[in-house]
């Protein structure tokens, strides 16, 4: 009879939903720490793509991670074997002959595949909704190890994920770099960053690069009361303004701005800056310009912080499969990386207390959240 933990020989890793700098240094740092166990390390391409659709992978669906091929990546954005928002193995879109979808559920399917391949424990890098199916596969008795990942950093157990330092870096220069522009045209210059759920990203950049208004998803806003902010200013000789806007913001009593709807994916958000702008323009006479940073806060070289997170949580991640734990994420719990059931690591949002102490502090500074 074989034992319910035989040996581990081979690994799997998946990375799921929206890219986040350090996924390849999380990838060379299981890679190269399961072959000093002597364990081969395979990467599944596109989420569970690879496994559930790899007739479209001429290479084919999973592909061996060599130390040559991990080599050199701790430093590059984005992730060498690929990932997906799409496809949720537990919703996976079907498209019906009528041209409707149905969602079907192909966990087991993804079970079975695994063990075809003789994956003996899956790493699973991602979000929320990567960690909730991590979590249906080890209830279906896979070893599973979760790796928390997204630059919104709304993910409850872990102090912080890595990408979001990256991000949020990348948003404060480019606050920096709007001032002048606003400042020379007398203009009010919004910011739209990601933060769908949760407004850390925009807060912190916020405060560090000298915005003069905040709104976040936490805070509902009415741009009546930014208007006097505006005047605030111009009253003080400083005849522009820096709206930095989280993509989840609404208005009091209002919606997200939704830009799309598709079946098998969350809403894509987008274009509340847009609204933002338009509507300051109308209520204070000012010009106004919109700044779009999106997909730029995904892309570009984790910082020191994050590459080491990230190769910290890789590591950490094998030492786990090693130790016999299944079923946790990995979570930064200063100075510690500890290991948190996965059970309570899914379906729980960290979003910005209104006793933050960075929002204290910026509203000490004279930030206005529009409330
Ligand atoms: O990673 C999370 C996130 O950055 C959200 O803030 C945003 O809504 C989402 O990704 C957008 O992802 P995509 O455009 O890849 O669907």
């Amino acid at each position: 009879m074989s034992s319910p933990n035989p040996p581990i020989k081979r690994i799997a890793i998946s990375t799921g939903g929206g890219d986040a700098p350090g996924l390849n240094a999380v990838i060379r740092a299981v890679t190269l720490s399961a072959l000093n166990r002597g364990w081969e390390c395979y990467g599944i391409r596109d989420g569970y793509n690879g496994l559930l659709m790899p007739e479209q992978y001429v290479e084919g669906g999973i592909m061996r991670l060599t130390r040559e091929r991990v080599r050199g990546i701790t430093h590059l954005g984005g992730t060498i074997i690929g990932t997906t928002n799409r496809g949720n193995p537990m919703k996976f879109p079907i498209k019906n002959p009528g041209g409707t979808f149905e969602e079907v559920d192909r966990t087991d399917e993804l079970v079975r595949a695994f063990r075809m391949h003789s994956i003996d424990a899956l790493i699973v890098v991602g979000g929320d909704g990567s960690l909730a199916i991590a979590n249906v596969l080890a209830k279906k008795g896979m070893r599973v190890v979760g790796v928390p990942k997204t630059i919104d950093n709304d993910l409850d157990r872990t102090v912080i994920t890595f990408g979001f330092d990256t991000a949020v870096g990348f948003a404060t220069e480019c606050l920096d770099r709007l001032h002048t522009t606003a400042a020379s045209h007398r203009r009010i210059i919004v910011v739209e960053v990601m933060g769908r759920y949760a407004g850390w990203i925009a807060l912190n950049c916020g405060v560090s690069g000298s915005a003069d208004v905040i709104l976040i998803p936490e805070i509902p806003y009415d741009l009546h009361k930014v208007v006097p902010k505006i005047h605030e200013r111009e009253q003080q000789g400083g005849d522009f303004t820096i709206v930095v806007v989280a993509e989840g913001a609404k208005p009091v009593g209002g919606a997200v701005s939704v830009v799309e709807r598709e079946v098998g994916r969350a809403e894509r958000l987008g274009g509340v800056g847009e609204k933002v702008a338009h509507e300051l323009a109308a209520l204070t006479g000012k010009e106004a310009r919109v700044v779009v940073l999106g997909h730029l806060l995904r892309g570009g070289s984790p910082t020191t912080f994050d590459r080491l997170l990230a190769l910290r949580f890789g590591a950490a991640a094998v030492r786990a499969l090693e130790e016999g734990r299944s079923g946790v994420m990995v979570a930064l719990n200063p100075p510690k990386v500890d290991y948190v059931p996965l059970e309570e690591a899914s379906g729980r949002m960290k979003v910005v207390p209104l006793d933050n102490d960075s929002l204290l502090t910026a509203r000490d500074l004279g930030i206005c959240f529009g409330d």
